[in-house]
């Protein structure tokens, strides 16, 4: 949602801030701000991108070796100036950024203009620092035991930094709900929603937990719980490297990262399956192999895309592991009262780890009693920390806001763990499961093939850039690409597209079908090859213009279709992780010749911290 970094040492803090800013722009990019203390607390912030902040502080003397700043995504308030973080008391002595909502902001905030405050802006960011104000004046108390009482009177969730002008020598930040990680320096602290902008100046960082205040001065770190006990921090060394946060040459992360999918997949498998032996080893969850033996059903929560990859995950567990699956919306299931018993496992997907409403499910599940795997790409954020066990994705940082390493990294890993169940279970032989294992292996080299076809692929997109709507087919396990397809073609060029199931266009959507509408087609040489071809009949039959993904070497389909792009052959369980590929490009390329901000699309922001 809202990014946060802050900033307490020797150096200047203002081009640490705008950095990290700038790092973590596509958590949201509807305004930004900066305080710095030199003396007393200077605010700058502007609607707008991080950019547009440093254009409007041009010239300003921006001195301080301590610093914060916040790039946001609107909940509370549209974006303006004035509702851009930060946010001060009403005499200016306290200063905060916050990612996260306070939701009995209202409550508060009606007590406190009964008391006579006066708030300039319409976020519950500002009741939040009025509250710590106030209790200040009514209590006397210093500003960490202020923040602690204020932050036990709050419901919601947050990550703030406070900054205090009577205290100007350090940084408090505090954390339920929302990420923090705190990189640890010599002589020098940082702060920030995730560690990103932090990679560049120290590899060593704690991760706060729910409900801990952490007090930081340039030489002294305290961590207290909200309830006042005093914290152990233990500290994690970063697995991540400058040059994953950066474009390489690429003109965008999302090709950056579309590009990064053979690697990304294989980094994946690494040290998991043993062709040779038909064998896959999952160290995230081996101590739950009983379980997994006798588990009577599996319900995969997660949202947008990754819930794409639940359903990719659905196909494949039930086909191998023969284990029912459902799948869910995070958002809708924990609010209809669902089934769960103890002999549930529920597989959590999330690139961030951080969604609000994946964790939310979780919790819901877990007070139910279900075993809880996550499937999560950051190390280290929320839902790997509250689920009782599970597999990363290993993709490497994704800064794109649209998702495309990560998603076939979790088709990856889900289909690891479809094998995996399926052997503890004797549902699979050894001779097939060789046989898959040996093609899976090759998977990234084949990925590597399929982004061959980029240029083909780009002029396809230059032929449909300016289509209004698009709709995306396919059967079985394709028709979650084809939903993935759609999203990703919707979300970056804001053109209208749905996917379907291929079969299902009879019963509806092939009313829309005119000259003017594209159909993409995913129509690989496997179980339904010869059920899809009728689709694409009808299609043509009613002046549609189709473009078939098919299996290299296809005639049949060629014959029929406006364009087609080829993808290697493969067996049909990992048909998902080729047919995405050219689907991402298509999308790619449509967006940019539309002149669309590729990573970061209108609206959206990375993680959706906020229910
Ligand atoms: C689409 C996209 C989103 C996310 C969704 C869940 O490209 O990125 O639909 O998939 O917001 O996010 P995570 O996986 O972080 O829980």
């Amino acid at each position: 949602m809202c990014g946060i970094v802050g900033y307490i040492g020797y150096r200047d803090a203002y081009p640490i801030v705008i950095k990290g800013l700038h790092r973590l722009e596509y958590r949201g990019y509807d305004s930004a701000g900066v305080a710095l203390i030199d003396k007393d607390i200077k605010v700058y912030k502007k609607a707008g991108k991080v950019s547009d902040l440093e254009e409007f502080v041009k010239g300003v003397n921006l001195h301080g070796t301590i610093g914060m700043g916040h790039t946001r995504w609107a909940t509370h308030g549209a974006p303006s100036d004035r509702n851009s973080h930060p946010h001060s008391s009403g005499d200016r002595r306290l200063t905060i950024i916050h990612n996260g909502i306070i939701e009995n902001y209202a409550v508060i905030k009606e007590a406190l203009l009964a008391k006579g405050h006066v708030f300039l802006s319409d976020t519950d960011t500002e009741v939040l620092i009025h509250l710590v104000e106030d209790i200040q004046k009514e209590t006397g108390l210093d500003i960490r035991e202020a923040v602690r009482v204020a932050l036990n009177k709050v419901i919601g969730a947050y990550a703030i930094v406070i900054m205090s002008s009577d205290e100007p020598d350090q940084l408090i930040a505090a954390r339920k709900g929302s990420p923090l990680v705190i990189g640890v320096g010599e002589g020098e602290y940082f702060v920030a929603s995730d560690a990103t902008p932090i990679v560049e100046y120290t590899k060593n960082v704690i991760y706060l937990n729910d409900n801990e205040i952490a007090y930081i001065r340039r030489d002294d770190l305290l961590i207290k719980n909200i309830d006042n006990t005093v914290q152990t921090p233990y500290i994690h060394e970063l697995d991540l490297k400058l040059e994953m946060l950066e474009k390489g040459g690429y003109d965008h992360f999302m090709l950056k990262e579309i590009y990064e999918q053979p690697r990304s997949i294989r980094d994946c498998m690494r040290g998991r399956i043993y062709p040779k032996i038909g064998k896959v080893q999952l160290g995230g969850i081996k101590e739950y192999t009983d379980k997994l033996k006798n588990v009577d059903r599996i319900l995969i929560v997660a949202c947008g895309t990754s819930w794409h990859a639940g359903l990719v995950g659905e196909y494949l567990i039930e086909e191998y592991a023969r284990v029912p699956v459902e799948v869910e919306y995070a958002s809708e299931f924990r609010y209809r009262n669902p089934i769960i018993t103890e002999r549930d496992l529920v597989i959590a997907i999330s690139q961030s780890g951080e969604t609000a409403d994946t964790m939310a499910a979780i919790e819901l599940a877990k007070e139910k009693g279900a075993t809880i795997f996550g499937v999560c790409n950051v190390v280290g954020a929320s839902i790997p920390r509250i689920t009782h066990a599970g597999v990363y994705t290993h993709a490497g940082p994704e800064i794109g806001v649209a998702s495309t390493k990560a998603f076939t990294a979790q088709v990856t890993v889900l289909t690891l763990i479809a094998f995996y169940i399926a052997q503890q279970r004797g549902t699979i032989t050894q001779s097939k499961l060789i046989e898959l294992l040996t093609q899976l292996n090759e998977i990234p080299e084949l990925v590597e093939k399929a982004l061959q076809s980029n240029d083909h692929v780009k002029e396809i997109a230059a032929k449909f850039k300016d289509s209004r709507n698009c709709l995306f087919l396919g059967r079985g396990s394709s028709f979650p690409v084809a939903l993935e397809g759609a999203l990703k073609l919707k979300e970056i060029s804001y053109i209208h597209a749905e996917g379907y199931p291929a079969a299902e266009m009879k019963h509806g959507p092939i009313a829309l079908i005119d000259e003017e509408m594209p159909v993409v087609f995913i129509a690989t040489k496997h179980s339904s090859y010869e059920k899809v071809i009728s689709n694409i009949q009808e299609v043509k039959a009613r002046g549609g213009k189709v473009i078939a993904i098919v299996t290299e070497g296809d005639t049949d389909v060629k014959a029929m279709a406006d364009y087609v792009i080829e993808i290697p052959q493969t067996d049909e369980a990992f048909v998902p992780l080729l047919a995405t590929i050219p689907l991402q490009l298509i999308s790619y390329h449509i967006a940019v010749m539309r002149g669309c901000n590729v990573d970061q699309p209108r609206n959206l922001a990375k993680s959706v911290t906020v229910e």
